[in-house]
């Protein structure tokens, strides 16, 4: 059985910790898109792990875990992730295990990410500097590296040459940056090659021959829907796939085998970097939100913007997912705040618009037209059962789940593992 789990809105819904909670009943977590620009938080007993690249299923002994063709790899990073586990005391070997035909982001990638992101100037789109689109870009230009290619010196080093020698001309006679050497590169990475050996496989049989076995895979998105290269607001978005579509290609495995579509929809929004957000919130309002939900980038650190729940959004993640239910996240950060906005249309040149707009001139300029409701001032996080919360606790959940119109299964109340309240 095959159970993806998706961000509804622009990242940091909380599936990392959602996806920590689900692992316990699944033999394999696979990550399918994505890179470091990810920062996955598990809280558990006051311990905090952030994942970049590990899948957040790793904190259970007996789990595999799989880094998908889907993902860009930057192995740097990774080391760095699992050097962080094994001092904790996590093994990660035998049990994590990397597609073959993932791609690998290299320094370059990293320093044109960066570089590239100031020269759109206005534009910029404040991006984590991970090299992700680079890699992404190389990929679909086909003068990337893949895992692969990491096994075999000569491979290796003529593939990294023909990459060097547009990425040196172009740091060189347009950014008027310094450019790398290829052999120093070459000669640098023969650690990293040695040690990433053990973790590569061929993924797509391995993952297809463990759903034949009946195995139980979770497959774990990052970032969410409107950072979707094609369904998010462009050009401020990823460069891949978070929706579930991207864990078929990301994973290789077919339409047919997805079973269920899990939703993580934080209580309200954040979005981290520039773009279009139209119930962001100004002043004091988003301060007090940022300070309790702690809305601060867990890869770059930056503080995310903040603003009320948008169930324009949110409808439109669950039509594009496929939605067969949702997670709620965070409903405890809302305690305390008197009166709850929900978005539930814009309004552009005089326009209603119900659903979420493609064109960016409408969605970056519309007033959104909002729906009030009273909130709740106690506090929650201690809360196991539904019928427990408070009226307009309740109430605010009940008319998400009609907006939305999709089944809200659990939602969590803390960044614990054991903070959660089943419906
Ligand atoms: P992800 O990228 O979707 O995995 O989310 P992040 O880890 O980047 O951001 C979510 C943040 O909220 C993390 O700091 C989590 O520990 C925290 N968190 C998750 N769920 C809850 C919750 O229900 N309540 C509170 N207060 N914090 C939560
Ligand atoms: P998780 O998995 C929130 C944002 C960046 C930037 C844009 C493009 O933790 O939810 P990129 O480096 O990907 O080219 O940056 O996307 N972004 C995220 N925002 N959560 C994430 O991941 C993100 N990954 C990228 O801030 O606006
Ligand atoms: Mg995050």
């Amino acid at each position: 059985m095959v159970t993806v789990v998706v961000g509804t809105q622009w990242g940091d819904e909380g599936k990392g910790k959602v996806i920590d909670y689900l692992a316990k009943d699944m033999d394999i977590v696979a990550r399918y898109q994505g890179g470091a620009n990810a920062g996955h938080t598990v809280i558990i007993n006051g311990k905090k792990f952030i994942f970049h690249l590990v899948p957040s299923g790793i904190l259970y002994p007996e789990k595999i875990c799989l880094i998908g063709n889907g993902t860009v790899i930057d192995p740097v990073s990774l080391f760095e992730e699992i050097a962080f586990l094994e001092k904790n005391g996590i093994k990660v070997d035998d049990r994590l295990f990397i597609y073959e035909n993932a791609h690998i982001t290299m320094p370059y990638h990293k320093i044109l990410d960066q570089i590239e992101d100031k020269f759109r100037g206005k534009g910029e789109l404040g991006t984590t500097g991970r090299g992700i689109g680079t890699t992404y870009a190389d990929k679909y230009g086909r003068i990337g590296i893949r895992v692969v290619d990491l096994l075999d010196d000569d491979v290796f080093y003529e593939k990294l040459k023909i990459a060097l020698e547009l990425k040196n001309y172009l740091l060189k006679e347009y950014y008027k940056e310094k450019i790398l050497n290829a052999d120093k590169i070459y000669n640098d990475y023969k650690e990293i090659r040695e040690k990433i050996k053990k973790y590569i496989i061929n993924g797509t049989i391995f993952i297809n021959d463990m759903l034949s076995k009946g195995k139980n895979i979770l497959a774990e998105g990052a970032q969410g829907t409107f950072l979707d290269i094609d369904f998010g607001t462009y050009p401020y978005v990823t460069a891949s796939n978070p929706i579930s579509g991207g864990s078929c290609t990301g994973l290789g495995i077919s339409p047919t085998k997805i079973d269920k579509v899990i939703g993580i929809v934080k209580a309200y929004t954040t979005r981290v970097g520039k773009g279009p957000f139209p119930t962001e919130m100004k002043g004091l309002l988003e301060d007090t939100l940022r300070r309790s939900g702690n809305e601060y980038g867990a890869t770059t650190g930056r503080p995310r913007r903040c603003g009320w729940f948008d169930s324009v959004i949110v409808r439109f993640a669950s039509i594009v997912n496929g939605l067969d239910e949702i997670f709620i996240t965070k409903l405890d950060v809302l305690s305390g705040i008197e009166k709850l906005k929900i978005g539930v249309a814009y309004k552009y040149d005089g326009k209603i618009y119900n659903e979420y707009p493609m064109n960016m001139k409408v969605f970056s300029n519309c007033e959104v037209i909002y729906e009030e409701m009273d909130g709740w001032s106690e506090s929650i996080s201690d809360i196991k059962e539904y019928s427990k919360l408070p009226t307009n606790a309740k109430k605010y959940i009940e008319r998400i789940q009609e907006l939305i119109e999709v089944k809200i299964s659990a939602i969590s109340v803390g960044s614990e593992r054991e903070q959660i309240i089943k419906i």
